[in-house]
């Protein structure tokens, strides 16, 4: 059975007008990581967080989808159908809904979601699609200790313990439109099995490229259905 596992990066998103991180011209060239994706950066100024990620979730009802993200709604929509025999697992560290507006439903948002919150003084999760403040009142508890739903530095992905149990037997490991800079996900591909076989898809050599068994380097929106079809046709 191919145990097929698949982790996108910003670089997916790229050709639907989302911005990457490290690109020339990516989110932190124009943002201090420290200042908005730290919970330090939080601590101090909450209110400047707030409106980096308003910016970035008001932005996303227009984004659409793009081929790429469509072709993985494809294939794990074939799987479903049982068209091929694998087991699929679908791991962004994306904060958009790009996936899921292309019709994949069992995503994993390790780095959290754009169109969520959460409260820290009752815990409560829930979605959110529009502007958050300092004095947004948790609908839950009624205190304004909303934040956003994302992981930051130095926080602990979402779903790491169903992600390393995917990745222990996974015989088909891609990596798509990731730098390899932020750890754990850049060192999701050594922890397949040795005879798992291993692909990057991306614009260019990124800093793992070295550490797959196969490296393409071009636009997402093209490798990425060109790869859907050649596991479709069981190359
Ligand atoms: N098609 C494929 N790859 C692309 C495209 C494209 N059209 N455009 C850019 N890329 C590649 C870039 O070459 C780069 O290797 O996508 C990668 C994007 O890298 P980053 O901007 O570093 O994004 P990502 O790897 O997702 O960052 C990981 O870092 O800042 C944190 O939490 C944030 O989830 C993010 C994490």
């Amino acid at each position: 059975m191919k145990k097929i596992v698949i982790l996108t990066g910003a670089g997916v998103s790229k050709e639907s007008g989302l911005d990457t991180f490290r690109d020339a011209n990516g989110i932190w060239s124009k943002y201090s990581m420290d200042e908005v994706c730290s919970p330090l950066g939080f601590q101090k100024n909450p209110q400047k967080v707030h409106e980096f990620y308003n910016r970035l979730r008001t932005d996303l009802p227009s984004v659409k989808p793009n081929n790429a993200h469509i072709a993985l709604a494809e294939l794990e929509k074939a799987i479903e159908c049982k068209k091929i025999k694998a087991e699929f697992l679908l791991v962004t560290q994306n904060i958009d809904d790009l996936h899921e507006k292309a019709g994949s439903h069992n995503v994993i948002h390790m780095h959290g979601e754009l169109n969520k919150v959460y409260c820290t003084a009752c815990y409560l999760k829930t979605e959110w699609h529009t502007p958050c403040f300092v004095d947004t009142v948790c609908p839950q508890c009624g205190k304004t200790q909303l934040r956003p739903d994302i992981v930051w530095f130095g926080e602990m992905p979402y779903f790491m313990d169903e992600i390393q149990q995917a990745l222990k037997s996974c015989t088909l490991f891609i990596a798509v439109g990731t730098s390899g800079v932020v750890y754990p996900a850049a060192g999701f591909v050594n922890l397949v099995p040795k005879h798992a076989r291993t692909v990057e898809l991306n614009l260019e050599a990124s800093l793992g490229t070295s550490r797959f068994n196969e490296s393409y380097f071009g636009p997402a929106t093209l490798l990425v259905p060109e790869f859907v079809n050649k596991i479709l046709r069981d190359e």
